[in-house]
């Protein structure tokens, strides 16, 4: 048995926390996000986490955060970091923990939205459009695979995606 939580993933800049704080006030639900979680839990930015403790321990501690949220929230707007759904066990875990939408989106999309941003660890290299696009393409066929509804957010409007999202919802209601 599913919980009602509506899951947001999909690569980095692709639109989640911006699509989930519109959710959010559509539908009077909470928006959780499991950066925010992570970075409260740990008194630091996951740049920091990052540059101090490594990415392997940065992917478990997004592990930790779906498990106990599996047991803690019901009824919210998930957002989810760009890369946590690329282990196995964490997608088995979104999966229980609500309905998982996928925001897709293009690698130009992304570097437009995000070539001024200093936030994304791994975005800090000396050719971000071609780590865009390589990590894109390798991402995109396991968000597919752990996703119940793909959106394809290319030129639409926040409008258009959160009805999207809500029309599917109420059918998700309706099984
Ligand atoms: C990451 C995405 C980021 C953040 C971290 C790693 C990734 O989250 O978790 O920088 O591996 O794609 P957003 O998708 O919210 O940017």
């Amino acid at each position: 048995m599913k919980k009602d939580n509506i899951i947001l993933i999909g690569f980095m800049g692709s639109g989640k926390t911006s699509v989930g704080i519109r959710l959010s006030y559509g539908m009077k639900r909470t928006l959780l996000d499991t950066d925010k979680w992570i970075e409260q839990r740990q008194k630091m930015s996951v740049s920091e986490i990052f540059a101090q403790k490594g990415e392997a321990a940065f992917r478990q501690m997004e592990t930790d955060c779906i498990k106990e949220l599996l047991v803690t929230v019901k009824g919210q707007i998930i957002s989810v970091g760009g890369g946590l759904p690329m282990k196995q066990e964490n997608r088995e875990l979104l999966r229980q923990l609500g309905t998982v939408y996928y925001l897709q989106v293009t690698p130009e999309a992304v570097y437009e939205r995000l070539k001024r941003d200093t936030t994304r660890p791994l975005l800090q290299v000396a050719d971000p459009k071609a780590r865009i696009r390589e990590l894109l393409a390798e991402r995109a066929p396991i968000y597919e695979s752990c996703a119940d509804c793909v959106i394809d957010v290319t030129g639409k409007e926040f409008d258009e995606i959160m009805g999207e999202i809500m029309s599917r919802q109420s059918d998700e209601h309706d099984k």
